[in-house]
């Protein structure tokens, strides 16, 4: 409790406290505080064009930072809240215009960890929250990514251990009548649907038109510093056969293959089903440039529903193998 005091301490003052929550880890600070919110964009090196999500305790909190409440927001929130999911909603003149970089809507979250639960009751006000690492670079799922990324940045980081879920949260759009996900996450579009009925996919990582909707969906982001490819077993057999005698030994592979079938480094063998997948996906990406070879290849799992959000982050953070220039 005395952390907590602390931490609440620091954020009533302005200053910024990193916290965990079940998907990644979070970049606090007060979301009425114009401040100390200009402080989370100059750290994280952040478009201000870029909204944050606000997070809150629970639902009857969140009821007060959005002037509608439509009833696909009750249903959403009473099914999924505390987890993970972001409702865009209209905003309430409370939370600062900076923390919606002008937008009248918000991004409303209440995070599923019990530590920044209490956090947020003791706090008793609305937090921005972007993950808590440089913008474009790979989302901290330890306390220990968020000080390798921020740690002379950031007044203090609350530990929570891993993140359980490992992605970050889906993002939905409430504001017309049709209900629309910008950013596939922790919760599956399925799932919503079950609840709230057809809802559209807004597919920045394939369409990048569709950024001007959805700001952070830039198709480049969580990228690793080594250059990234991803590649399909089957269609790119001939240019990893070529990469392979060019380049012996210099690939760090992230596959979900659990035996080496790439001459590399450094083989890195994921969990073949997605939800253990996406747990261990940042810190794979992160073992991967540790690697330091020349090249990270990542295999693109299958276009199945299921692995809806963990393919829309690899093909974010990696370029196709076909597309790789010598
Ligand atoms: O799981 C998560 O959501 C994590 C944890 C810490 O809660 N947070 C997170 O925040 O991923 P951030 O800032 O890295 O991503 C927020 C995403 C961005 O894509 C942003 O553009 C979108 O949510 N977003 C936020 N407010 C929005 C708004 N008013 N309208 C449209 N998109 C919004
Ligand atoms: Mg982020």
């Amino acid at each position: 409790m005395h952390l907590i005091r602390k931490a609440v301490h620091l954020l009533r003052a302005g200053g910024l406290v990193a916290f965990p929550t079940e998907t990644v880890y979070g970049l606090g600070a007060d979301a009425t505080n114009s401040a100390a919110v200009r402080k989370v964009f100059d750290v994280k090196g952040r478009p201000s064009t870029n909204p944050l999500i606000v997070h809150v305790a629970d639902k009857d909190v969140a009821r007060r930072y959005a002037t509608d409440w439509p009833e696909s927001a009750e249903l959403l929130a009473r099914t999924f809240w505390p987890g993970a999911l972001t409702l865009i909603l209209p905003k309430h003149s409370s939370i600062v215009d900076e923390a919606t970089a002008g937008r009248k809507t918000v991004g409303l979250r209440v995070p599923d960890h019990p530590l920044t639960r209490q956090l947020l009751h003791a706090f008793d006000g609305p937090l921005v929250g972007p993950s808590a690492n440089r913008s474009m670079r790979v989302s901290p799922t330890t306390a220990g990514h968020v000080r390798q990324e921020l740690g002379d940045w950031v007044d203090m980081i609350l530990d929570g251990g891993a993140c359980r879920v490992g992605i970050e949260s889906t993002v939905v759009d409430l504001m017309s009548a049709r209900p629309a996900i910008l950013r596939p996450g922790g919760v599956s579009r399925q799932d919503i649907e079950r609840i709230i009925g057809p809802t559209e996919l807004i597919q920045a990582s394939v369409c990048p038109t569709a950024v001007s909707s959805s700001p952070g969906q830039h198709p480049v982001h969580y990228s690793p510093i080594t250059p990234a490819y991803w590649y399909n077993p089957r269609d790119d057999k001939n240019l990893i056969a070529s990469l392979e005698k060019r380049d012996p030994r210099r690939l760090t592979v992230v596959s979900i293959a659990s035996v080496p079938q790439i001459i590399a480094i450094r083989w890195i063998a994921m969990p073949c089903e997605p939800v253990e997948y996406a747990r261990r996906l940042y810190s794979a990406l992160r073992d991967a440039d540790e690697a330091q070879g020349d090249a990270i290849l990542i295999e693109m799992p299958p276009d199945e529903p299921c692995w809806l959000a963990v393919r829309d982050r690899l093909h974010r953070a990696s370029r196709p193998l076909a597309q790789r220039v010598e």
